[in-house]
This record gives C-alpha cells, sequence and structure tokens, in this order.
C-alpha cells in the first residue's frame, strides 16, 4: 500500500522551533516525529510514502538520506506555493492509480489501520475519514455520521456551541483513486472545507472510521510536551525508544549517557544517548536529548531539551521546550510554555516566561 504524508505546514504554533526544522522532523521522545509515523504505516504494510511538502523541502531530503526509510521507499512533492490539504494530495498523487493512505504530518496515534482499511473496504466508499473523540472539538473538523458511518456532514473549526458531535476528523483518510479526480490541479483546495463537505452530496461515497485509542494532534507547544509525558507513559504501548533501556520504572536511559549519581530523577524521564546529568540536578517528567548536558544543581521539571542542547548550573525549565543546541545559561529560568530555539541563547539571569526566544538572525 502506498501513502501520502502531509508535510507542508509551517508550524506557525511551534515556532521558534519550527523556523529552522520543520514540525514532522522535530523530536518527540528523541525521534523524529515523521520516522515514528512512517514505521506505523510500515507496521500495516505501506511500502511507499510520499512527502507532500512546500516548507524547509530540503530539511526532509537531507534527513531521509537515499531516500529510504528502513524498507520503505521515500518520495518527494514539491510544492512552490502552498496548494492546501487537497491540492497537496493531488499533487503528490500525480501517476498513483491505486488506493493510498494519507495522514496529517502531526498526528500521534495508535489507530489500528489495518481494521479502518477493511471497514473500507466492507462499505466500498470512495474516501473513509479516521475520527477520534474530543473534548472541544471547535478547534478541529467535525463529522457528524449515520449509524453505519456514512459521512453527511462536515464541518472544519465550528464555533465550540455549533458543533454537533465531539467525533472529529482525525487526520487520517483512505481514498480511491477517483478522489483525486475530484481536486483541480495545481490550486490552493482544502480536503476539509471544499472536498469532503462537497463529497457528502454523493450517497455512498464518503465514510467514517470511529476509533477511541490514543490520538493527539501535536502541533501545539502544550500538546507537544504532553505528547513526551504519554510516550514516556507507555500510553501508545511501547517502549519510548528502540535503544532506551529501562533503569528503574519509568526512568529511560540510553546508550552512553553519564548521570551523576546524586542527580535526583523522576519517572517518567528519558536520557538520550551521551547526554550528561550533573551533581545535584533534578529532572522530573522530562526529555534530554541526545549530547546534551544538564549542569550541576539544574532542574527540569516537564521540561523537552533537544540534542546538544546546555541547561546551565542553578538554571531551571518547566513546561517548556529548549532547542537543539541551544544555550541555557546558569542561573535563569524559562518557564510556562517557553520555546527556545535552536541555536538561540538565553542568558545568565534571565527569566522568561511564556516567552519565545529565537537565537540571532532567524
Ligand atoms: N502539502 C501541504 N500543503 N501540506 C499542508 C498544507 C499545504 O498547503 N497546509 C497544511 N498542510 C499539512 C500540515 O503540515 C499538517 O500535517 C496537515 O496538512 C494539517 O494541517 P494543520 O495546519 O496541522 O491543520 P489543523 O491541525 O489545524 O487541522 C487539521 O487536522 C485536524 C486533526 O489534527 C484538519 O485536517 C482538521 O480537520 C483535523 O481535525
Ligand atoms: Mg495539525
Amino acid at each position: 500500500m502506498k501513502a501520502i504524508v502531509l508535510v507542508g505546514g509551517e508550524g506557525t504554533r511551534l515556532r521558534p522551533l519550527t523556523l529552522t526544522t520543520p514540525k514532522p522532523l522535530l523530536p518527540i521522545a528523541n525521534i523524529p516525529f515523521l520516522e515514528r509515523q512512517l514505521s506505523w504505516l510500515a507496521s500495516f504494510g505501506v511500502t511507499e510514502a510520499v512527502l507532500s511538502m512546500g516548507y524547509l523541502p530540503d530539511a526532509f531530503k537531507e534527513h531521509f538520506v537515499g531516500d529510504r526509510f528502513g524498507d520503505m521507499r521515500l518520495r518527494y512533492a514539491v510544492e512552490e506555493k502552498p496548494l492546501g490539504t487537497a491540492g497537496g494530495i493531488r499533487f503528490a498523487a500525480e501517476g498513483i492509480t491505486e488506493r493510498v493512505v494519507v495522514c496529517n504530518g502531526d498526528v500521534l496515534t495508535a489507530l489500528d489501520l489495518g481494521a479502518m482499511v477493511a471497514f473500507h473496504e466492507d462499505r466500498k466508499a470512495q474516501a473513509s475519514i479516521y475520527l477520534c473523540r474530543v473534548d472541544d472539538p471547535s478547534m478541529f473538523g467535525v463529522v457528524p455520521t449515520r449509524d453505519d458511518g456514512e459521512v453527511i456532514g462536515f464541518i472544519e473549526k465550528p464555533p465550540r456551541d455549533q458543533a454537533p458531535t465531539n467525533w472529529i476528523n482525525a487526520g487520517t483518510y483512505v481514498l480511491e483513486p477517483e478522489v483525486f479526480d475530484r481536486i483541480p490541479t495545481r490550486v490552493n483546495v482544502s480536503i476539509e472545507r471544499e472536498t469532503f463537505p462537497r463529497m457528502v452530496e454523493t450517497r455512498g461515497a464518503l465514510y467514517a472510521f470511529p476509533y477511541d485509542g490514543y490520538w493527539l494532534d501535536i502541533g501545539t507547544p502544550e500538546k507537544y510536551l504532553q505528547a513526551h509525558t504519554d510516550i514516556l507513559r507507555g500510553d501508545l504501548g511501547e517502549p519510548p525508544t528502540q535503544s532506551a533501556t529501562e533503569a528503574s520504572p519509568g526512568i529511560w536511559v540510553e546508550a552512553g549517557a553519564t548521570i551523576d549519581p546524586s542527580a535526583n530523577l523522576h519517572a517518567p524521564v528519558l536520557i538520550g544517548a551521551g547526554a550528561t546529568i550533573g551533581a545535584g540536578a533534578t529532572i522530573d517528567n522530562s526529555v534530554v536529548g541526545p549530547n546534551a548536558n544538564i549542569a550541576d544543581r539544574a532542574i527540569l521539571r516537564r521540561a523537552v531539551v533537544h540534542r546538544n542542547a546546555r541547561v546551565g548550573e542553578h538554571s531551571e525549565v518547566a513546561d517548556s521546550v529548549v532547542g537543539a543546541e541551544a544555550q541555557i545559561e546558569s542561573s535563569t529560568s524559562c518557564v510556562d510554555v517557553t520555546l527556545v530555539g535552536a541555536q538561540a541563547r538565553v542568558l545568565r539571569g534571565t527569566q522568561v516566561s511564556a516567552g519565545r526566544v529565537a537565537a540571532e538572525g532567524q
């Protein structure tokens, strides 16, 4: 089976992290999000994926050397200007004449894709949409259905009091090639606002598969942090990374990490390969990236520190993200959903709350 993964968004809500690294390549518990998604697709027999993109395309091509990910073949469909979700699919599907799975490139899920494809075949649908249930559907595509799953409406991001159901578009579709023909070429088209709402008018064409397992859109700072806690806790039903070992319950350590015996580790924690944790440091519900350095008496609480970053002595990072190679100097604090971009510096003694700190020139 082939897949198209939509990775063309600019990830504006995660700036400045996404100024240098596109959202799908940001690490989630030390593994680039897209690698997690491609492994998930591969486990259901997907052998070829087209990455549908426009923003920072070279970052993807440089990441996947040889255009392969394991046994999966990768192709790149680079848009000159953003074509939207449906326009992007149409462009990426050039030359494909068979069924495809389409995924938003920012959704972490335990969906049973095999069961969804079986549902799609059983209904003889042209398109099937995976639905999950959320408390506040107003941030999503809201999808009311008949009892047999046939879609009767698709309302993208309605006002909260006007959502007819809590079941929302979870960002994975199974599409037959007829659907591509419904999308005009080379113009910006939204699958959520145009293609799906129109398909509702054709009886028997569009179905939805409800699945109540783990699901999270990682596209906001708060959800990006939450994804780490969830993966560390085992909510996806697997260890956080294949190479980490569980030193004690909920404390995961990768090869070559150096942890001072006086450091305080409170589960869940993941310490990346080659990272250093100094004397008296506190690491609580946090992820430390490969080769990162957490200095003596530094405190991390619900923090995510990317590779090669440094958090200086007596500094605190709480509910916040530190980008790759960033320098948090000593005696600083970054709290309350602060994002520090790759290679940025937070100067000694500075207090940042709910801030966005980018490297100079970004
Ligand atoms: N190729 C391409 N071109 N991809 C794009 C473009 C584009 O012009 N615009 C957005 N994308 C990609 C993004 O990279 C992302 O993977 C996906 O399309 C969805 O875009 P988001 O910006 O993340 O949309 P959203 O999260 O607000 O809403 C979407 O996802 C929700 C579930 O998380 C919609 O599909 C909603 O209906 C859905 O409920
Ligand atoms: Mg999204």
